[in-house]
């Protein structure tokens, strides 16, 4: 049976957060707020907009329309120019390993993420063409919680929600997969992914068996 296997991108594939902390911690300190780890934490998952929108909550500072988006540029240019130095040594332990597993096993395979800039870490790290469909940032108008951008991977895939399985790493990913029943397996932390299906602390704990009841099990 053909399952459609959705991913997540950054946390998932790549490790993208430390370059978006750099970019939103510069923007951030530049209106005078500090930003920690812990508050990148909570962007994981977040639109670029609704990101922002949470830094000047969080820093109690109000600004006009029209720097907001200068900012949200300015922060996506730095964004950019620590993309533009990515390879494929920045894949994820075993990621390569799992999609390859999963063609030969002739399954559909997505990405459903929210970034606009998905489509050139893709390119960077080389696994564009691992992808049978790309649904990206620029596809979605609302974000993570909402299962918008799973539902197109699966339209586009040709699979029903409930032969999907997605893969995580944010709590509002997790609970966008759970929404339309596809079975959500969260990559990171057990306490904090705890309303996932599965929790693996990432793909090195995914073996060929597990990925083998996936393509036979239905979400109950
Ligand atoms: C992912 C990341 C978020 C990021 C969002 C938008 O969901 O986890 O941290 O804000 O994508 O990314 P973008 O590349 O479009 O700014
Ligand atoms: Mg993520």
């Amino acid at each position: 049976m053909k399952k459609g296997f959705i991913f997540d991108l950054d946390g998932v594939i790549v490790d993208t957060a430390k370059y978006h902390f750099l970019a939103w911690q510069n923007l951030a300190n530049s209106l005078g707020i500090s930003f920690t780890h812990e508050q990148n934490e909570q962007l994981k998952g977040v639109s670029r907009v609704r990101s922002l929108e949470k830094i000047l909550e969080w820093g109690n500072v109000s600004i006009s329309q029209e720097k907001f988006t200068q900012l949200m540029s300015e922060k996506n240019e730095e964004y950019l120019k620590y993309i533009s130095k990515m390879d494929t040594k920045e894949i994820l332990p075993d990621v390569p390993k799992v999609l390859e597993y999963l063609q030969a096993k002739r399954q559909l395979i997505a990405l459903g993420s929210a970034s606009k800039n998905a489509r050139a870490i893709l390119e960077k790290v080389k696994l564009y063409n691992r992808f049978h469909t790309i649904v990206d940032g620029t596809n979605v108008s609302k974000a993570k919680p909402d299962p918008e951008v799973f539902l197109i991977g699966a339209k586009q895939l040709g699979v029903s929600p409930k032969n999907c399985i997605v893969f995580e790493d944010s709590v509002a990913g997790v609970q966008a997969a759970n929404t339309v029943d596809m079975i959500s397996i969260g990559i990171g932390d057990k306490n904090i992914l705890h309303e996932a299906d599965y929790v693996f602390k990432d793909f090195t704990e995914i073996g060929e068996d597990f990925v083998n009841q996936l393509i036979i099990t239905k979400k109950v």
